[in-house]
């Protein structure tokens, strides 16, 4: 039995020691936002946050989550998708397929809560999650606007943010 802090409610699953935490997030407790990409940490889509953390939930066993741990997941990171990372995703219309998408906005949000003015060079370096669909300049554009960065540019591409964006 694992005893999870996920959004900020206790839940107690019934599940093997070594059950990845993404299985027990989205097969028992029922949060589905989170995604199975690789299973083997390179993708991200999994990404959640733990205690603040950004992390890669298909690779941390529930035995590891230790009472008092406070898991996050897409669905918790606000009520109203109101958090800045979510907001800048949805005017910029980051997302293509959406796979990944959860697992980007949870490593961004991570990324901000620790360093709120990012350069392209932060970015790039925190955010490691793998997109299939190639959005990676939006995802750039849209952590600067969720910041608040009005000046930062698109760089070196043709894929520019839409009409909708003011960065
Ligand atoms: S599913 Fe966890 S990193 Fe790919
Ligand atoms: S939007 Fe399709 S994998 Fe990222």
């Amino acid at each position: 039995m694992a005893k999870l802090n996920i959004n900020g409610r206790r839940y107690n699953v019934d599940v093997e020691p070594d059950t990845p935490l993404l299985w027990a997030i989205r097969e028992h407790v029922g949060l589905t936002g989170t995604k199975y990409g690789c299973g083997v940490v390179q993708c991200g889509a999994c990404s959640v946050h733990l205690n603040g953390n950004v992390v890669r939930s298909c690779s941390i066993p529930v035995s590891a989550i230790k009472d008092g741990d406070k898991i996050t997941t897409i669905e918790g990171l606000s009520r109203d998708s109101s958090h800045p990372v979510q907001k800048a995703w949805a005017a910029i219309d980051v997302p293509q397929c959406g796979y990944c998408q959860s697992g980007q906005i949870m490593a961004a949000a991570a990324l901000l809560a620790k360093k709120p003015k990012p350069t392209d060079k932060d970015i790039d370096e925190a955010m490691t999650n793998i997109c299939r669909c190639g959005t990676y300049h939006r995802i750039r554009a849209a952590v600067h606007m969720a910041a608040g960065n009005t000046k930062a540019k698109v760089a070196g591409t043709d894929a520019a943010p839409s009409d909708k964006t003011t960065v």
